[in-house]
């Protein structure tokens, strides 16, 4: 577990990630009753960018910076512009929200979050971030594992899994985890972030999830470059299984705006849904 994500909080892959959990956390919000949320990799909870880490990546220079200076970036930003805002009262980009910060700070009372994180440094920086929320708990554990067990079955469930990807056996844990909810609750909702690397990878995954039962899939996917260079991060996707109406509009707004404005020549945005 050699993993930090304190040197890419920021970075063009959150943005991505972020603003559209927080699209799907408030589209869930608006059509169904209290919700359980369920954060499989969830990290420290919120990053200093003038950390050593931080300042080494230049990752959110490139990423959150640049977003809060665009006055006219789309409004799909907005909530996430907002959280951000408020972690930086005055105005620098100092501090950047991880998903257990924004997702607790969306909670409404009788919605419960629960953020896992194996690392033992992570969890109590986390467990402390997450203290003022009466709605959120943490868990040192595996969340993978924990995902299904922790479902609730009187909440509209939501579960990130957003894992590092250090291990060789994370796409085969992504797809056991959708398969494993979905047995115990066949509407939950599940947004994964995945990188960009090559596409058989990508290809291979969205074939694991179809054999692991999912049928309703929604990704977003934002291309920094052509899918030429294997060994490079070339852009993300987020994968979103059981999604709620209306967001292809707004994902759309974000990942072009991401291959856009961060994004270099032959780079690209689309929202598309594969077909079986
Ligand atoms: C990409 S980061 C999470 C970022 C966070 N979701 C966010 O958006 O702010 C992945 C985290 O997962 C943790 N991790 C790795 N394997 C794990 C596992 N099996 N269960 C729970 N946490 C794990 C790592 O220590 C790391 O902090």
């Amino acid at each position: 577990m050699n993993y930090r994500h304190a040197f890419h909080a920021g970075n063009f892959a959150d943005l991505v990630k972020h603003a559209t959990l927080l699209a799907m956390m408030h589209s869930l919000i608006r059509e169904a009753g209290a919700l359980q949320i369920i954060d499989t990799h969830a990290g420290a909870g919120a990053y200093d960018l003038r950390g050593e880490a931080a300042t080494k990546s230049g990752e959110a220079q490139a990423g959150i910076v640049r977003l809060m200076a665009d006055t006219g970036a789309p409004a799909a930003f907005a909530s996430l512009k907002a959280a951000v805002r408020a972690l930086n009262p005055g105005g620098t980009v100092h501090l950047y929200p991880g998903s257990p910060l924004l997702i607790a700070g969306a909670l409404r009372p009788g919605d419960r979050y629960l953020a896992c994180e194996l690392r033992p440094d992570d969890h109590a920086t986390l467990a402390q971030a997450l203290k003022p929320y009466p709605g959120a708990g943490t868990r040192q554990a595996d969340g993978y594992a924990t995902a299904a067990q922790a479902l609730d079955p009187s909440l509209r469930n939501l579960v990130l899994i957003d894992p590092p990807f250090e291990a060789a056996d994370d796409y085969a844990r992504i797809a056991a985890a959708a398969r494993a909810i979905l047995a115990k609750r066949p509407k939950a909702a599940i947004a994964v972030w995945v990188p960009l690397k090559d596409l058989e990878t990508f290809d291979a995954l969205l074939r694991r999830l179809e054999d692991s039962g999912v049928a309703d899939l929604l990704v977003a996917e934002a291309r920094l470059r052509p899918l030429t260079e294997p060994m490079k991060m070339n852009g993300c996707a987020m994968l979103l299984i059981n999604p709620p109406a209306g967001l292809d509009a707004p994902l759309t707004d974000i990942v072009q705006w991401v291959a856009r404005t961060l994004g270099h020549a032959g780079g690209s945005g689309k929202v598309w849904r594969p077909v079986a």
